[in-house]
């Protein structure tokens, strides 16, 4: 399905590829978890992986840096497959969450381990360590033991050591998930701003969606083993291709709906609580779809629209600093999440009210989009 779009991807093998996953799958004794992904990654962007626990995010990574063999597929990096060569032999470095830091060693040990190993000269070594710490901002605390600094230092501490080495890429596996929320939403711009001096690749890998959306120059999502959509933030928040990505990147409200012809150029779309009119084309009728709404994109109004009879009783109403969400329940008792500045006057609850939103604002996925409906539809097609 939405893999036709990597797919393109991979085969126009361009030289701004540094990393290209061609059909690679991943089992475990009988389990399948990564199931014939094709990703390419450019040179030089920050690109996030971005999927629930288990969907395959860290087998995804440990295959590129070395660590797992791909069980059929192919791992190019800058064009060349490394199914033979050894971690320590790919222009690659991983960044863990659990930073992996050497307990024994000082902040300075830790940070030149790789150049010592190299035998690199020892001049070069102090110099490369002390630009390293000064740009992750730890000069100064060359002598520091890891248990003696914070969960942020530590990081920062594994992020020099591992660009150190001057990789061309720098995989990085929730690299921020110790840290408290302050800490981590500081630790992402500084990442940031680290990437785009550098202009290393980093491929990034997260379960949290707003870290995705905040640093990403491209989101590649996944569920269960195989790649839901890639795109950039703004494509995946805005148009999601699939139940799994809308549902899952940011809040959504998802209706279902089965088209009828409403003349016009229109099409109705029939909800169990009621139906909109939309200026729509493209859709066969009686198709069915879903329609996903943003909360900040729904509207509330005590009258009637000519294009929206979906009514609904106003339940509750959250305060989230500068927003307010209303809380809505439908006929069939479908809650409904509508977001709005909080200047704006609220319904009491208990008011009865009509909901709608401009047609731009919905995102309309064809029902057969969904997984779900693709697996009924795989079957129809072996038992043909
Ligand atoms: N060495 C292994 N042997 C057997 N199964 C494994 C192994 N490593 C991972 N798995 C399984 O593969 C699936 C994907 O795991 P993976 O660690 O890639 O998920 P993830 O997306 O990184 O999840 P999380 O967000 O929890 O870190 C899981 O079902 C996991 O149990
Ligand atoms: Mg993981």
């Amino acid at each position: 399905m939405e893999n036709n779009f990597s797919l393109s991807e991979t085969r126009s093998v361009s030289g701004e590829n540094i990393i290209e996953l061609v059909d690679v799958v991943k089992c475990f004794d009988d389990d399948t978890v990564v199931k014939k992904i094709n990703l390419s990654i450019k040179k030089g962007e920050f690109l996030t992986i971005l999927g629930p626990s288990g969907c395959g995010k860290t087998t995804t990574l440990r295959m590129i840096a070395g660590f797992e063999d791909a069980t059929s597929g192919k791992i190019l990096l800058e064009g060349i497959d490394v199914a033979d060569k050894k971690p320590n032999e790919r222009d690659v470095n991983t960044v863990f969450q659990s930073y992996a830091l050497f307990p024994h060693m000082d902040v300075e040990k830790n940070v030149s381990f790789g150049l010592v190993e190299k035998k690199v000269r020892k001049s070069e070594i102090s110099e490369r360590v002390s630009k390293m710490l000064k740009l992750v901002m730890l000069d100064g605390m060359e002598k520091r033991m890891p248990d003696q600094m914070s969960g942020g230092q530590k990081q920062r501490v594994a992020i020099a050591r591992a660009l150190i080495n001057q990789p061309k890429v720098l995989l990085l596996d929730e690299p921020l998930g110790a840290l408290d929320l302050k800490l981590r939403k500081q630790m992402q711009i500084e990442l940031k701003h680290l990437q785009k001096s550098l202009g290393i690749t980093f491929v990034f890998v997260t379960h949290d969606q707003e870290e995705a959306l905040t640093m990403s120059d491209r989101i590649v999502v996944m569920n269960d083993g195989t790649i839901e959509q890639i795109g950039t933030p703004r494509e995946i928040y805005n148009h999601p291709k699939t139940r799994f990505v809308a549902d899952f990147i940011g809040e959504t409200n998802v209706f279902e709906a089965y088209l009828e012809e409403a003349g016009d150029g229109e099409i109705q779309f029939n909800m169990e609580f009621g139906h909109c009119r939309l200026p729509i084309s493209d859709f066969n009728l009686e198709e069915a779809v879903y329609i996903c709404v943003r909360p900040e994109n729904l509207r509330i109004t005590a009258d009637e629209t000519p294009n929206f009879r979906i009514f609904g009783l106003v339940k509750e109403h959250v305060f989230i600093g500068s927003t307010c969400k209303t809380l809505i329940s439908l006929a069939n008792g479908m809650e409904v999440k509508v977001t709005s500045p909080q200047t704006d006057a609220l319904f009491p609850a208990g008011s009865t009210v009509n909901i709608y939103w401009k047609p731009e604002n919905g995102v309309i996925l064809h029902r057969k989009a969904d997984r779900v409906y693709d697996i009924i539809e795989n079957a129809v097609i072996l038992e043909g």
